[in-house]
């Protein structure tokens, strides 16, 4: 039986370029951090890559990122929002927010789960 390790590998490369192709249902896609740099229109960009790239194979994608509180007065994601809003044209973005690019691409949120540190993993099938 392999471990997780063996199974994980990191590909260098350009989203809003392309993806390389998934091989199975088994594959999975893992974002971390990237969208939340990106403004919407390259957003959706980088997930019809990831669309193209998975296939017919039922592939998904894993994305860690914050999703802010719907009131919005939680100090940590509002530090990051403006860290992000000073340095990229992205930001921290509430589930509402998530939900509407995903309606803009082929993916749909499958699950939404809570990490003990900041951040969730949005997965999208
Ligand atoms: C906040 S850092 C996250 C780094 C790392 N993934 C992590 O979780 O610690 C944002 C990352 O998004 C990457 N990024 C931004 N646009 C990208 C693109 N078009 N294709 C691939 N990576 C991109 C940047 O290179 C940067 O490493």
């Amino acid at each position: 039986m392999s471990t997780h390790a063996e199974r994980l590998s990191f590909q260098a490369g350009d989203l809003l370029q392309a993806v390389p192709p998934a091989r199975d249902r088994d594959d999975l896609y893992l974002l971390s951090a990237i969208l939340h740099s990106l403004d919407d229109e390259n957003c959706i960009r980088v997930l019809d890559n990831l669309a193209r790239a998975a296939g017919d194979s039922s592939a998904r994608v894993a994305l860690l990122e914050i999703v802010v509180p719907a009131h919005k007065d939680d100090l940590a994601s509002a530090a990051f929002d403006m860290q992000i809003f000073l340095g990229t044209p992205g930001k921290e973005r509430t589930l509402a927010q998530w939900q509407d690019l995903f309606a803009q691409s082929a993916w749909r949120l499958e699950e939404l789960i809570d990490l003990p540190a900041i951040g969730k993993i949005l997965v999208l099938a």
